[in-house]
């Protein structure tokens, strides 16, 4: 068998050439400009499909190897081989897929041999190097059945000169990648596990003299009005002189220079800055050996200044988001219509900012995120989170240093951050490096962070774990500019500023707001946080996208999704890679909606309603909000819109985080209640956005409506009494109360079923993720199964009504009673039925899931109108992207789908709703209501692991209740603030109308 380099941690990378920043030499200005590098004089794809050979075990792979290999399947380069059936998907978190031994790995190694042939001429006085993006998680390589080199680390270039390997005409390259080495031991992040050649491959035929590396370095006056810029350049024999020219960013040439030195020193005056909102590029076309290199330069510094973190002197906020490369049928393999398809998403939901969790991105993301404006975290490929599992006796103390403090696994540590800033060295994109995640603390990374400063002293570094474990002395904090943290509860962050923030380092959160399954709720109330400390710089939701990959053939058609488990996975953590803010195919979830809205980019504050006065505070970095945005409102009264319009622009003059006043004209003789609601629009086309699109909602005032009820009639309600029920007999009515239940079995209206099957008080509802651990308690306590007792029915008839009231507890199997309540029903003579209840819990905790009732419609009451907060659904602390008004949806359309059902579609803080189906309707009138009306029960949406396996109830399944317990975020996160727990005392009133009713 051949030399073995992947098991060991000293070898890591052999016959590479050196690192490099990247770029792509073409031969003439115009390819170079144009920037499509497979069109590039110099650079040969090597993309398509690769003849393959998956072998369960680098055990089966022949002695001779290449040579007696054959390869008899094809697969496409880049991808992975578990999107084409070999080998199977595994979803681990933080376990390691194998016993920790480093640096071994199980001999039973599946690995994938690619060859493919390529056509080639040699020419003197040239070099070829062969250019690999991606490998996941090693590679040996073969020219011509020759030995060419071996690389790791899975998201890093690895370059290899092949000149001396290539012969004229047709030559082969064998490629074989290993599922696993030593340096799987540090790339334990938080994914599906996939393997392969999952970036691009290329050759690169250049000059024998030619440029190796470069790095522009830019140094500004105070007011940044001026530019100094210099070019250091590396070449692979004596100095290149290099002609430059640059262009601005609107691609008029500005000037141009000779650098017989091969340093190119130029200066800028009054250079366009470059920022996310407004993403300035100069281009530098270098002619250097016989080369073009472009180079796209922005003009931005970053900076810490009185503890705050600042982009062109301007202290910010980072909207950021963690985002995997990932995609539900390519995996990590994504491309420019992937990349280009989530930054349109991000840009159309106020996202500023991504930290590239856990590894370096492919180069083309960071010039995409240059071009359209992003801030970037850059991470280097760096995690070894399954230490924290690796314990040898019961006693040991964590063991989350083992490897940050083991000197002879400095090397590889070091070798990732530096193969992360050597290539990234020139984003402008790039505003922070950071060396990992989760991989413990010790002195390597202070060697890390070391390095890193020295390397590039123009940017931030970055390190969530250098506070673990807390207080570590020998740590040197001088090379960590932002102390960050994930999942720090806002008493933590209010506690980091009250004690003085450590040695003035800017807080950021890293992660927070984990976006699991139905939620975040706690989006608003950390924005507020991150406001009130200047020296806060914002944080990074957990995270963009649900990972997913194909759980079985679809026969519809339609994506059947898989997560951990779903794939002979026995090792896994089921769903916890369900977390983004969108769905595996880019839907946006409702959360990503509240994200939206809460960094939405102006809020308005009212100083005189009356009188049409706000206060406008603009949350824009770099633009007056006039300059981007238009602002309309419109005054709604009783679920009607009475008056809109555009507030003039002059009144938008705002500064960037400055405040004005604005006055709207209010309609004559309008007068309370009513609401202003205002909507923020785009005013141009941007490069992602197109004019027009909302990006901001808000509204103020009282949303109120004011329906009105059918007229009582004069006539007689007759009661039959049983054991256990009430028959109650009107006009046009029967219905029978359940002694027993507290609730009604049946009502019955002009012959017609209102309901199918019994209603019933319920406290139920599918756990959400964010319940995950609340579910425990509920479990504990029983809450899943509460049994009700009722005490005694009392009836009092009146002219026109009669009334029942009934006290009742509720309490689970073999434990005390957790609730009283008395309800009080009062059946008007036309069909109304009143509920008040009055409830009383016991204890605090647990929280209740909800409160209400629960109703089966006939199946076709599926138009719904509401009013209520919407349209989005809605829970009490999770609501910023709705407001209170007039809606109309269907039962389908109010469903939110979660790939592993929870409870969702709830609308909060409704005073009316109707379903109807199209002849008959029923109404529910109250005060601050909540509901869901979908085709699925509570019960089906818990037990269920997808959302295709859902069957739908043969009802409309009416949920009427006072509250749900609040959403947040503690699936991976702070508990769910006090204040929306569903506990304590409550009343709770609604009226059921057969019927519409006017308003
Ligand atoms: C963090 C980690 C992420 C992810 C998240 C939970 O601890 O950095 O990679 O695992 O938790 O979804
Ligand atoms: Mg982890």
């Amino acid at each position: 068998m051949f030399v073995q380099y992947h098991e060991n941690q000293h070898r890591l990378h052999v016959n590479t050439l050196p690192r490099h920043n990247y770029f792509i030499p073409y031969g003439s200005e115009a390819t170079a400009l144009a920037g499509d590098r497979d069109a590039s004089e110099a650079l040969t794809p090597l993309k398509g499909l690769w003849s393959f050979r998956y072998y369960d075990s680098l055990l089966d792979v022949p002695e001779s190897f290449p040579a007696g290999a054959d390869t008899p399947d094809t697969i496409p380069v880049p991808s992975v081989w578990q999107m084409h059936g070999y080998d199977h998907h595994q979803y681990t978190n933080v376990p390691y897929p194998f016993p920790y031994d480093p640096p071994y790995v199980p001999l039973e190694n599946p690995c994938g041999h690619y060859r493919r042939s390529f056509e080639f001429h040699p020419e003197t006085d040239s070099v070829c190097t062969l250019c690999f993006e991606g490998v996941d998680s090693c590679f040996y390589v073969w020219v011509n059945g020759s030995f060419a080199g071996y690389s790791q680390v899975a998201h890093a270039t690895s370059e290899f000169d092949i000149t001396g390997l290539l012969r004229e005409g047709t030559n082969t390259l064998d490629v074989l990648v290993l599922k696993w080495c030593d340096g799987s031991y540090l790339e334990d992040q938080d994914k599906l596990r996939m393997s392969g050649i999952f970036r691009e491959v290329y050759l690169l035929r250049r000059p024998a003299r030619h440029i190796v590396s470069y790095q522009v370095n830019t140094r500004f006056n105070e007011a940044l009005s001026h530019a100094e810029v210099t070019v250091d350049m590396h070449s692979s024999g004596p100095v290149l002189p290099v002609s430059y020219r640059l262009l601005d960013p609107a691609g008029k040439a500005v000037l141009e220079g000779i650098a017989p030195g091969g340093r190119p020193v130029f200066s800028v005056d009054a250079p366009r800055l470059w920022n996310a909102e407004d993403p300035a590029l100069y281009t530098l076309l270098m002619t250097v050996g016989g080369e073009v290199l472009c180079e796209r330069i922005g003009f931005r510094v970053v900076d810490v200044l009185d503890g705050m973190l600042r982009i062109n002197h301007q202290p910010l906020k980072f909207v950021g988001v963690n985002r995997h490369e990932s995609d539900s049928s390519l995996g990590p393999a994504v491309g420019l219509p992937e990349m280009e398809w989530d930054l349109r998403l991000m840009k159309e939901h106020n996202i500023n900012a991504i930290r590239t969790s856990h590894y370096p991105d492919a180069p083309l993301f960071y010039e995409l995120c240059d071009r359209y404006g992003f801030y970037l975290i850059d991470e280097a490929d760096q995690e070894c989170h399954g230490v924290t599992r690796v314990k040898t006796r019961p006693d040991e103390p964590d063991a989350y240093n083992l490897l940050a403090r083991d000197a002879d696994w400095l090397e590889p540590m070091l070798d990732r951050v530096q193969c992360m800033v050597d290539r990234d060295i020139n984003r402008p994109c790039v505003v922070i490096w950071s060396m990992g995640n989760e991989s413990g603390m010790g002195p390597n990374f202070d060697v890390m962070l070391q390095w890193t400063k020295q390397r590039d002293p123009s940017r931030l570094t970055h390190y969530e774990k250098a506070s673990y474990p807390p207080g570590n002395a020998a740590f040197n904090w001088d090379d960590l500019d932002v102390f960050s943290r994930m999942y720090a509860s806002i008493e933590e962050v209010d506690d980091y500023f009250a004690r003085g923030f450590l040695r003035g380092k800017p807080f950021v959160e890293c992660e927070y707001c984990h976006a699991m399954g139905n939620g975040p709720g706690d989006l608003e109330a950390y924005f507020r946080c991150f406001h009130r400390h200047p020296g806060c710089c914002g944080g990074f939701v957990w995270e963009w996208c649900d990972h997913a990959a194909p759980r079985e053939p679809s026969v519809d058609g339609t994506p059947h999704f898989g997560y951990g488990g779903d794939f002979g996975d026995t090792q896994n953590d089921g769903n916890f890679c369900m977390d983004g803010l969108v769905s595996p195919d880019r839907k946006p979830h409702t959360g990503l909606k509240e994200l939206k809205n809460v960094y939405r980019p102006l809020r308005l504050t009212p100083i005189d309603l009356n009188a049409g006065r706000f206060s406008v505070h603009n949350y824009l970095d770099f633009h007056r909000a006039d300059e981007l945005l238009e602002l309309y409102y419109e005054f709604r009264q009783n679920g009607r819109t009475v008056a809109f319009g555009l507030i003039p622009a002059e009144q938008l003059t705002i500064e960037p985080h400055g405040d004005a006043e604005i006055t709207l004209p209010v309609p004559d003789g309008l007068a309370q209640p009513f609401a202003v609601y205002f909507e923020m629009q785009l005013k141009a086309d941007q490069p992602l956005v197109a004019k027009g699109t909302v990006m901001g909602v808000e509204q103020h005032g009282t949303a109120a409506i004011a329906p009105v009820l059918p007229e009582e009639r004069c006539a007689v309600i007759v009661t039959e009494e049983t054991a256990r029920t009430v028959t109650l007999t009107g006009p046009d009515f029967t219905f029978v109360y359940n002694k027993i239940t507290a609730a009604f079995d049946a009502l019955t209206v002009k012959g017609r079923p209102l309901t199918e099957r019994p209603m019933s008080v319920n406290t139920w509802h599918a756990p959400t993720d964010n319940e995950r651990k609340l579910k425990r308690d509920w479990a504990d306590f029983g809450y899943d199964d509460l049994r009700i007792r009722t005490y005694g029915t009392e009836l009092a008839a009146q002219a026109d009504r009669v009334l029942l009231t009934t006290r009742f507890s509720m309490g689970p199997l073999a434990k005390k009673k957790v609730l009283e309540c008395s309800v009080c029903w009062t059946v008007h003579v036309n069909g109304r039925l009143d509920a008040s209840f009055s409830v009383h819990k016991l204890t605090e905790w647990p929280a209740l899931p909800r409160f209400g009732v629960r109703l089966f419609l006939p199946k076709d009451r599926t138009r719904v109108t509401y009013f209520g907060i919407g349209p989005w659904e809605s829970y009490a602390d999770k609501q910023q992207a709705s407001v209170k008004y007039l809606f109309s949806d269907t039962v389908d359309g109010l469903y939110t789908e979660y790939l592993r059902p929870q409870e969702n579609g709830s609308h909060c803080g409704c005073d009316l709703l109707t379903l109807s189906d199209g002849t008959d309707t029923v109404s529910v009138t109250g005060h601050d209501f909540s509901f869901t009306a979908l085709r699925y029960t509570q019960e089906e949406l818990e037990h269920k692991a997808h959302a295709d396996e859902l069957v739908q109830d043969p009802s409309v399944v009416l949920c009427i209740d006072y509250a749900h317990n609040g959403i947040g975020s503690a699936s991976c996160g702070p508990t769910l603030d006090r204040k929306y727990w569903l506990t304590g005392d409550f009343t709770f009133a609604f009226s059921l109308v057969p019927g519409p009713v006017r308003y």
